[in-house]
């Protein structure tokens, strides 16, 4: 699972903009408000890194622990970490996230556009490997694509859907045919949707989880 998206990094926040404007975009930072200076923030695969500048726009995390499967994705955050940033407490670990194991406890994980390229089973387990690292009142924001057949516009999802995954079958070693169904995924991990808002005519979101018994 290394490196899969290392031929296309170059060009990736570019193409996806291309396809959806700046709906990708708004919804990662829709509620990076919610962040607070000191947080401990892990990003699991976040690719380019342009999602770091938002954050230090915000806050000053004490931590960020920042994994990534491709080298070049790698090479483009470290690079934007220096060229823009400067923290030198972002730790970049080139890792495929389904062994990333920390004994650090985070207040926010960030999973954006990445949960969908695993299989049911793989989810299984890693949900529960990364909760482990969540505190207990802490946030997991998803954003992510999602079908909304009911909608008048779903002719034209299925259109993007297609596309997207074709795009990706092309470079990745992408091993799914459908999105996971995101309503039940958190079901049996006592994770509840605290904030949630829909871009790109409804088919992508972005969510906050927390811990259901967590004062928020
Ligand atoms: C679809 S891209 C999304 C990138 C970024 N989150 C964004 O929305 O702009 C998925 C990212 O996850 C990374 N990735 C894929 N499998 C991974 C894994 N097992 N562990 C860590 N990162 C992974 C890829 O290298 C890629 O950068």
């Amino acid at each position: 699972m290394l490196n899969e998206y290392d031929r296309i990094a170059f060009i990736y926040d570019k193409l996806v903009s291309l396809v959806f404007g700046k709906s990708i975009h708004k919804a990662q930072v829709a509620f990076l408000d919610k962040l607070e200076d000191g947080d401990k923030v892990l990003i699991v695969g976040g690719g380019t890194g342009w999602i770091l500048e938002e954050i230090f726009k915000r806050i000053k995390p004490s931590k960020l622990i920042y994994v990534e499967a491709s080298s070049e994705m790698i090479k483009l955050s470290e690079q934007r970490n220096v060229s823009k940033l400067n923290h030198e407490y972002i730790e970049f670990i080139h890792s495929d996230s389904l062994l990333f194991a920390s004994n650090v406890q985070f207040d926010v994980i960030i999973t954006n556009f990445f949960l969908d390229l695993f299989t049911n089973e793989e989810l299984q387990g890693w949900k529960s490997q990364i909760l482990n690292l969540l505190k207990p009142r802490g946030f997991w924001f998803v954003s992510d694509f999602q079908l909304v057949y009911s909608s008048l516009d779903s002719y034209w999802q299925r259109v993007f859907s297609l596309f997207m995954h074709r795009f990706f079958k092309l470079f990745t070693s992408l091993r799914r045919n459908q999105f996971p169904n995101w309503e039940s995924l958190f079901d049996d991990v006592n994770l509840q949707i605290i904030a949630s808002q829909s871009f790109f005519r409804g088919m992508i979101f972005s969510k906050v989880y927390s811990y259901k018994d967590s004062i928020t």
